[in-house]
């Protein structure tokens, strides 16, 4: 089953009350869909996948262990379709112990990591507008290890395995994240 979007936001935030959790997860699902506009792929589910991703952030207080094995349970008891769910399991291999393989699976990780950096990046400029940031200062920050370190410039690079380059996934990330710049507070 695909949940319609007004149904998951709505469980998004039964379960996420932070602020800047719920701005990840909309910046997530505006990523997904445009990567999947971009490489052919289903943008509703895609958009449910990034929207839903850390639905158990708040459950398992971001444990490396749970976090998105206990959302992706969850999401399976309640008829998810099978792909949505593997795709939310598998963007912590830490606790799936599995390596990602499908196309998918590594858009999520990529798509819902590049968002932080992005985020990052938008608030040390004067404006923290993310319309002012430039894919290239994105790309520039990928090197800087200690710039926003908790972001997993690994996941990020995921990009590659399904055919974007750095360079087009920032930008098209960046682009993605303006038309929803008011929601997320960029
Ligand atoms: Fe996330």
């Amino acid at each position: 089953m695909l949940l319609p979007r007004p149904d998951a936001l709505s469980l998004l935030k039964t379960h996420i009350k932070n602020d800047r959790m719920l701005a990840h997860s909309l910046a997530s699902e505006a990523v997904m869909r445009a990567l999947a506009l971009h490489l052919g792929q289903d943008i509703e589910k895609w958009g449910i996948a990034g929207l839903l991703h850390d639905i158990d952030v708040e459950i398992t207080n971001a444990d490396p262990y749970t976090h998105a094995v206990v959302g992706a349970k969850m999401l399976e008891e309640m008829g998810l379709d099978a792909d949505i769910v593997d795709a939310i399991r598998m963007h912590n291999e830490v606790a799936t112990g599995q390596e990602r393989t499908t196309l998918f699976q590594h858009a999520l990780a990529a798509g819902e990591t590049i968002t932080g950096l992005i985020t990052a990046t938008s608030l040390v400029y004067p404006d923290k507008k993310v319309a002012s940031v430039k894919a290239k200062s994105v790309t520039k920050r990928m090197k800087e290890k200690a710039f926003a370190a908790s972001v997993n410039r690994e996941n990020i690079l995921e990009c590659e395995l399904i055919g974007v380059s750095l360079d087009e996934f920032a930008a098209l990330s960046i682009a993605a994240m303006v038309t929803i710049a008011d929601e997320i507070g960029l």
